[in-house]
């Protein structure tokens, strides 16, 4: 009988298609065997809990570079505590480029600091100026090298691209094989009404909700999606905040246009009043798009239902409240255009997405898999290796106790964050151990990861990232 380095003996193993359970035979940081009465050199009881692939976090900002020359203060290592932590085994973080800058002239400061990841992670490459040389000189070295999704903004300075940039991203990811992630929200629009909210005298937090209303995401949304069919490549729309917004993507997945969409827990549990509380405090819960309101987190299930929302992100963002670049400094003094955007969320993301989806009877056990790990690596390259359990996928796993209650602490997270704006929400469902590659990475809340014990893992084309292929109406292929 064949010994494996290690077994997990008797969990319920869970992927997106079964729940069936058997013992997971593990042998070079890969999954060998499933079966039944496995032998193992190091045997883990699972007995009782559930068995997941780990999960994948495919938008997340990690040690993210400004470019103002400052560093978001998550870092790879504790960014990969936070997420082992979590459940979580692999992370897409982004790679920077600026404004009248190449891609070159930041690359080697960022995949020196991702080489420091206790964790597994793949690349998604921001474009903020597509030039001729960009795109035609870099792109195909980016592309070649494993980087296969590209990022681009709607809206934020210094981000922010015109339509024509982003039509120009477009034929190119088409070109050479990527697919493209879209922030949509109306830049002028926000501009205008920003504008208009600080002359009425309304600095506060809670306005940064008032600036950027769903018609804002959802014109965007439409814009985002309707340039990319002239194209004929397929998006990804990041951090869709309600169901009106999904309501764009579900009429053109409709007609045939490939666009897939993705929400975040900010969005599940979180609502703009938040913003409104006392004094500085609304900055905690400031993001873009914002967090809609009470009963707008049902929209967005029925879109998860519905598979128009296909993936469930943390669109982790490291500022924490006090410090050099907290969101705290700006707050009341200053005004809400200057607050710093984004909620960390990397170790609550699979704990709130169970509590709200598995254990409130919304989605079932395998959704909560494809949500959180399977789609995640279809879509972005990583199956085969990442996002299942099967022999030959690497063992990334979490045992998972499906009936442990936690109320969330900042402690809890783990990451270098000062807090979270999930502080005393209660949740059913917890990981009791991560597993990396083979390696027992989180125990019991304890993460023992070390710095450069993760790797980059190269994404390849994806079926979802590949043009159609039909005419659709006005495309001209020799325009692209
Ligand atoms: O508010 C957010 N989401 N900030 C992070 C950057 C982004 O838009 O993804
Ligand atoms: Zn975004
Ligand atoms: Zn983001």
């Amino acid at each position: 009988m064949t010994q494996f380095e290690t077994v997990i003996r008797g969990g319920k193993v869970v992927t997106a298609a079964d729940t069936f359970i058997a013992d997971i035979g593990i042998t070079d940081e890969r999954i060998a065997a499933i079966g039944l009465s496995l032998d193992g050199a190091r045997v883990i009881d699972a007995t009782g809990k559930l068995v997941l692939p780990g999960g994948i976090d495919s938008h997340c900002h990690v040690e993210q570079l400004e470019s103002d020359g400052s560093v978001h203060e998550e870092t790879f290592g504790t960014a990969g505590r936070s997420a082992f932590a979590g459940g979580t085994t692999t992370l897409i973080p982004f790679a920077p480029q600026f404004k009248q800058q190449t891609i070159a002239a930041h690359a080697e400061n960022y995949r020196a600091r991702a080489a420091r990841s206790p964790i597994d992670y793949a690349l998604h490459q921001i474009i903020t100026d597509p030039t001729d040389a960009v795109l035609d000189g870099e792109l195909p070295v980016v592309i070649a090298g494993g980087v296969r999704s590209l990022k681009m903004f709607l809206t934020y300075d210094p981000f922010h691209v015109t339509d024509g940039e982003y039509l120009r991203v477009l034929a190119a990811a088409k070109r050479f094989g990527a697919t493209v992630c879209v922030h949509c929200e109306n830049y002028d629009a926000i501009g205008w009404r920003s504008e208009a909210l600080l002359k009425a005298g309304r600095p506060e937090p809670a306005s940064h909700a008032v600036s950027r209303p769903k018609v804002v995401e959802r014109e965007a949304t439409y814009r985002a999606i309707a340039l990319a069919e002239l194209v004929d490549q397929p998006i990804h729309i990041f951090h869709v905040s309600c169901g009106e917004v999904a309501e764009e993507i579900a009429r053109a997945q409709a007609r045939g246009v490939k666009v897939t969409g993705e929400t975040c827990p900010q969005y599940l549990v979180l609502t703009a009043a938040e913003m409104a509380r006392p004094g500085r405090e609304g900055a905690k819960f400031m993001c873009s798009p914002s967090p809609r309101d009470a009963g707008d987190a049902e929209g967005l299930w029925a879109a998860i239902r519905a598979g128009t929302l296909d993936i469930i992100s943390s669109d982790h963002c490291g500022y924490s409240f006090e410090g050099a670049n907290g969101k705290a400094i700006n707050g009341l003094d200053a005004d809400f255009t200057r607050i710093p955007n984004g909620v960390p969320g990397l170790a609550a993301r699979l704990p709130i997405t169970f509590s709200e989806g598995v254990a409130k009877g919304r989605i079932t056990l395998n959704q909560f898999v494809a949500l959180t790990a399977t789609t995640p690596a279809k879509r972005f390259g990583l199956y085969g290796r990442k996002g299942s359990i099967a022999p030959g996928f690497d063992a990334d796993l979490v045992i998972w106790d499906a009936a442990r209650r936690v109320t969330l602490t900042n402690s809890l997270m783990q990451h270098a964050i000062d807090c979270t704006p999930y502080e005393g929400l209660d949740v059913t469902g917890w990981p009791v151990m991560t597993i990396a590659r083979g390696a027992v990475v989180m125990q019991d809340g304890v993460v023992t990861a070390t710095a450069g014990q993760g790797q980059f893992v190269p994404a390849s084309l994806s079926d979802d990232a590949k043009p159609r292929g039909v005419v659709p109406h006005d495309f001209d292929a020799a325009l692209v």
